[in-house]
């Protein structure tokens, strides 16, 4: 990305106590147990001379696009795998990952008659908290598997061990996937004009296809009649496109904090875009400890059981100069617990005037086991609470800002339900993540069309214009990646 992010900054004065390493005074929940520390300490030396993936102009970039989604200009699109596999950093899986957050965005875009910022699930996506510490099958304890930045998924000792060097092979697989993401979209991957060439093979099978087809004709019209009118429109041949990952790991997390000479601060620069997992959002601990230090924008995830009291002390940690784009808050709290659960959290950020970006994961709340092994999630359920979310905020008179999936551009069959009507015995054609079940591409591009239509804007069936200029706030001529 190329853009100067320059705008004013009143936030910047030092954040009194912290050091990007004081997070080790606090209780670290959910960090693996190196056996060899001298190993991790020497890894840990190697990664902190290494490159980082993202700029500190791109991080305030996004916050000022956050800020903007905070004040209901656009709208938020997180995205991506649950846990994203060593093996997966292949070109088909990251470009069609690419192409159904792409072509969901076009879906919202012109939907919501907003811009839409795209952030991924991914380039950095590789640790995984757990509910147990361990695994049992057939007898046999093992530890639990935490990802590929820090063990095997085989069922073996040696592969569930937790190895140091594998943070510097997700350094480097993030980095692998970041770089061709950036050449994509530099390469014009993006182009508003060009969406035909997004389309995934299989779009042709789904039950939305014509209606989806129906609206890139209708973007691709009104796009060449604002360039008849007003010449080419360079900007559209590229969109931004930002990162995020759950900074779990706080050892990797920390090598990757640095300053740099043109703005003041630390910034996390192994994503643009770090958020805080429910099961670390600890008022006390490490993780809350790390984040409030640093000038990225951030997340957390909040869950059914958090207090409105200690959600606003929380935020006062966090962001306790309420600085616009700062504080995102990802609700994801079940389809059954939605309705009792959001308001008081609502209410409470709301009559303490505190500034945050609400968005809904519905899917974290929503998982559950089938009678034949699999965790998997209903299209319904997800749907359900997506719907409320909606709901839910327009009664309180709050703004639901954006949401938060776990999706992918393959054909897997993870979640039951959606328009195919997946059921359990479907799970076992092509089940393939690692942890949680993802949306495939076809119930993540309904899921787009559900959210449009909940939000009101859209009668699918009456197409008539397109909104030429939403798209053109989307794209955008100074950035690329
Ligand atoms: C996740 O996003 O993969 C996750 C573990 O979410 P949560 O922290 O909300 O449970
Ligand atoms: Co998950």
């Amino acid at each position: 990305m190329t853009i100067a992010a320059n705008f004013p900054y009143p936030w910047a004065s030092p954040i009194k106590d912290w050091a990007p390493d004081s997070w080790q005074r606090r209780v670290a929940l959910q960090q693996p147990r190196y056996e060899d520390m001298n190993e991790l300490s020497q890894v840990t030396t190697e990664l902190s001379q290494l490159p980082p993936l993202v700029t500190s102009s791109e991080v305030l970039a996004l916050k000022h696009a956050l800020a903007e989604a905070q004040e209901g200009r656009s709208f938020l699109l997180q995205g991506g795998d649950c846990a994203e596999a060593f093996a997966d950093c292949t070109s088909p899986i990251i470009s069609n990952r690419l192409k159904v957050l792409l072509q969901m965005s076009l879906v919202l875009v012109h939907g919501l008659k907003m811009p839409v910022l795209r952030v991924g699930r991914f380039a950095g996506q590789y640790a995984k908290p757990r509910s147990t510490d361990s695994e049992i099958r057939d007898g046999v304890i093992l530890p639990s598997f935490r990802g590929d930045m820090v063990n095997g998924l085989a069922f073996t000792p040696e592969a569930r061990l937790a190895d140091p060097r594998r943070l510097i092979q997700a350094h480097a697989h993030s980095a692998l996937t970041m770089n061709f993401v950036r050449a994509l979209v530099d390469g014009g991957f993006a182009d508003f004009r060009h969406p035909e060439y997004w389309e995934l093979a299989w779009v042709e099978h789904a039950p939305l296809a014509a209606e989806y087809r129906r609206m890139v004709v209708n973007i691709g019209d009104s796009l060449r009649f604002m360039e008849t009118l007003a010449g080419p429109i360079d900007g559209c041949a590229r969109v931004d496109f930002f990162t995020s990952h759950e900074a779990l790991l706080l050892h990797y997390e920390q090598t990757m904090t640095r300053q740099v000479p043109r703005h003041q601060g630390w910034f996390n620069l192994s994503t643009h875009f770090p958020w805080i997992g429910m099961r670390t959002a600890d008022l006390n601990g490490a993780h809350t400890e790390y984040f409030r230090g640093i000038r990225n924008p951030i997340a957390v995830k909040v869950g059914p059981s958090i207090e409105p009291d200690t959600l606003l002390r929380l935020i006062d940690v966090l962001n306790p100069g309420d600085e616009p784009g700062r504080l995102t808050l990802i609700h994801r709290m079940g389809y059954a617990q939605i309705a009792s659960g959001l308001p008081p959290l609502l209410r409470a950020v709301q009559s303490a005037g505190r500034r945050v970006l609400w968005v809904t994961d519905p899917m974290h709340g929503n998982t559950e086991s089938t009678s034949n092994g699999y965790k998997t999630r209903r299209f319904d359920n997800i749907r359900g609470e997506l719907e409320q979310a909606f709901d839910i905020h327009a009664a309180e008179g709050t703004r639901l800002g954006g949401v938060h999936l776990e999706l992918t551009g393959e054909a897997v069959t993870e979640c039951i339900g959606g328009a195919r009507d997946l059921n359990e015995a479907d799970l076992a054609h092509a089940y393939k993540s690692v942890v949680d079940p993802r949306l495939n591409y076809e119930q993540s591009l309904e899921l787009a069309m559900l959210i449009v239509r909940k939000s009101g804007h859209l009668d699918l069936r009456n197409l008539t214009t397109s909104p030429a200029s939403h798209l053109m706030e989307s794209c955008s001529p100074a950035t690329t990646a």
